[in-house]
């Protein structure tokens, strides 16, 4: 199968607008984005790795909601919400931690398993006889794919993640993702936008000439981006013979190993995937990333993510890392400053909305993905926003009747 270059054309006189702007300041809209989507959408938790050890934790806080990934003793990787059956403390509130045999709350010592069953409340003659499952912990849907642990905290729409995944999974299995090791923790930011404008700038690459000079010094006019579909997209880069004018760049395309348990095709790629609605899989032939964007308030974003290693790095390929993490971290600075440009004019009265280049499609299927969603996006003048959900219920009936 040749997956190198999907054609995937884009059609001609498509739509070239954007979003209206009032989607990336409404809180009505913000509330159904997190209902009707975030929340019972795949959002990457971390990966295996993050808890190689039986009572390894990690937590996730996003959306209104809270998730602890935790290794049972049996080995296994389980997601629960991170809520205490008795009155709802959070259970560990460390991103990161190890409990030895047990989870103990720390409101008033209820004692949970390693496999989330009830061990026992304090005080147990207090109360009536608790059975050990009904007052478990509650489990969230979990799919633990290539070592990334995909949560969703309540049902949805989407296939399962190796579903989604499968046109790409042929091109991303020699990575060996599943035994990397964390190349550092997971890191968080905070940026001052709404989730959407990072994404939209994410979905590109059209900005890369202008705005990357270190990508385009690497890998210039052989990037491409492909659009969505069914849910995901590909970005795909290489490096063959360049020079390399910047220091990070030159030095990164002198001591970059041959990557010889990749085939050839991807021994000099960077290549990208992205899972609607917010979540990045990022490969370079020395590591592999993810990160995602997990919005906080309509003008307020949490940028995640988290760097993975091989096992058993030598010396050149972790110098080459890390000249691509430094590379990696420009860009994202780049990006970041992009965003806040691109998010402000929304609020202009006088900005008079996107209109796309051929290069720029993604931004546009990833678009139509939320406008399926939420019709409601379909209405370029703001809607009042006590109308909001409403309208957006009454046009999803009315698509499926
Ligand atoms: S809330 Fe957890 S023991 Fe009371
Ligand atoms: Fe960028």
């Amino acid at each position: 199968m040749n997956i190198h270059h999907r054609d995937i054309s884009v059609p001609e006189n498509w739509d070239r607008s954007g979003l209206p702007g009032w989607a990336y300041h409404s809180e009505a809209f913000l509330k159904l984005e997190l209902e009707g989507m975030f929340r019972n959408h795949w959002q990457i938790a971390c990966h295996v790795s993050d808890l190689p050890e039986p009572g390894n934790h990690v937590s996730l806080d996003a959306f209104g909601e809270r998730a602890l990934i935790l290794r049972g003793k049996d080995g296994k990787v389980r997601a629960f919400h991170n809520i205490c059956r008795h009155r709802g403390s959070r259970l560990v509130s460390d991103e990161k931690g190890t409990c030895r045999n047990a989870l103990v709350c720390p409101f008033h010592g209820w004692v949970y398993n390693l496999d989330g069953t009830l061990r026992g409340a304090a005080r147990p003659r207090s109360f009536p006889d608790l059975d050990k499952h009904e007052f478990g912990l509650v489990g969230m849907d979990t799919e633990v794919w290539m070592g990334f642990v995909f949560i969703r905290f309540h049902e949805g729409p989407q296939p399962r993640v190796h579903e989604l995944m499968a046109p790409f999974e042929a091109e991303m299995a020699p990575y060996g993702i599943a035994d990397m090791i964390p190349a550092g923790e997971i890191w968080e930011q905070t940026s001052p936008v709404n989730w959407k404008s990072v994404r939209d700038v994410d979905n590109e690459g059209y900005h890369v000439a202008m705005a990357h000079p270190a990508l385009q010094d690497l890998y210039g006019p052989t990037y491409y981006d492909e659009p969505f579909v069914n849910g995901v997209c590909r970005s795909h880069a290489t490096y063959d013979e360049r020079e390399g004018r910047r220091w990070s760049v030159r030095h990164y395309l002198k001591l970059t190993p041959d990557a010889k348990h990749l085939p050839t095709e991807q021994r000099k790629a960077w290549i990208f995937y992205t899972l609607f609605p917010n979540t990045v899989i990022a490969m370079t032939p020395e590591l592999t990333q993810f990160y995602q964007e997990f919005p906080l308030s309509t003008g307020e974003t949490l940028l995640r993510g988290a760097i993975y290693k091989y096992r058993g790095e030598d010396r050149e390929q972790a110098a080459a890392r890390y000249l691509a993490m430094r590379i990696d971290r420009e860009t994202m600075e780049e990006d970041v400053q992009l965003t806040v440009w691109s998010n402000e004019s929304m609020r202009s009265p006088s900005f008079a909305g996107f209109f796309l280049s051929d290069l720029e499609y993604g931004v546009r299927t990833h678009h139509d993905h939320l406008r399926n969603l939420f019709p409601v996006l379909n209405s370029e003048e703001p809607p009042a926003e006590d109308a909001i959900a409403e309208t957006n219920a009454r046009l999803l009936e009315n698509a499926s009747a």
